[in-house]
């Protein structure tokens, strides 16, 4: 289905889960045809870079489990956080196995991850925001993660102990997982405007992950 093809005005409005999946399909094949994401993805680029993206993650992270920590306060907020996508722990374990154990001290975070860090540390406790901010990132570490990850063992050699942020030890099949979460983000009790809102949230915190490669493509590309 395309965003031409959703329902009209007088059928039943599309679920949110749609709209954000169609919403922001342009931008999901923009983020994923970037030249570093092909690049690492091919093999042509080195575990330093995919180190890098690690590090920026680490930072992205923490602002968003930092929102999902005061949201699961909030009745609706709260059945969109699951602890078993928490990543913030798995990004620690890979970037001491990259960098060492002085990998706090070592990392540098990006201007691209300081805007988007900000971003989300500005609108992450309201409803629409995260489920925005939350979807565009766990939805797709889940989907085209598990791509990646494959890339990452097949090119650099890298196994469990630099992958764990793509690996989710609670949940062993991403599909009945992702179908979960979908009819969660479609029992919010959301007014229109708040899902035209939420849609929008995403497409930015897409162009915001597109924004990193840009900068990260600059350095190892
Ligand atoms: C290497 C780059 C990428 C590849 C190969 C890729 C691939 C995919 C694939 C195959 C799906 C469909 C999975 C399914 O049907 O369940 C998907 C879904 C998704 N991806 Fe990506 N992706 C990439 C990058 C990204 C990035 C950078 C983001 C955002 C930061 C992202 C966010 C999403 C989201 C939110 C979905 C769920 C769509 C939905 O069903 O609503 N992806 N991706």
């Amino acid at each position: 289905m395309t965003a031409e093809t959703l329902p009209a005005t007088d059928a039943a409005p599309a679920s949110l889960s749609l709209r954000l999946r169609e919403g922001t399909r342009p931008e999901h094949e923009q983020a994923e045809t970037t030249g570093f994401v092909e690049k690492l993805m091919g093999g042509e680029l080195d575990v330093a870079a995919y180190t890098d993206l690690a590090a920026q993650q680490y930072a992205i992270y923490g602002a968003l489990e930092q929102a999902s920590a005061q949201i699961r306060d909030d009745a609706q907020g709260a059945t969109l956080v699951f602890d078993e996508l928490t990543r913030t722990p798995s990004i620690e374990k890979d970037l001491a196995f990259l960098v060492g154990s002085d990998w706090a001290t070592e990392i540098r975070i990006l201007p691209a991850t300081e805007a988007y860090v900000a971003r989300l540390l500005e609108v992450g406790t309201s409803l629409s925001a995260y489920a925005a901010h939350a979807y565009t990132r766990y939805l797709g570490d889940l989907s085209g993660g598990q791509i990646i990850k494959r890339m990452m063992e097949r090119h650099y050699g890298l196994g469990p102990d630099g992958l764990a942020f793509y690996t989710f030890d609670e949940i062993p099949k991403a599909k009945p997982f992702k179908d979960v979460y979908r009819e969660r983000l479609d029992s919010l009790d959301l007014t229109d405007e708040q899902i035209a809102e939420t849609v929008e949230e995403a497409k930015l915190a897409f162009r915001l992950n597109s924004a990193l490669f840009a900068e990260l493509g600059a350095i190892h590309c």
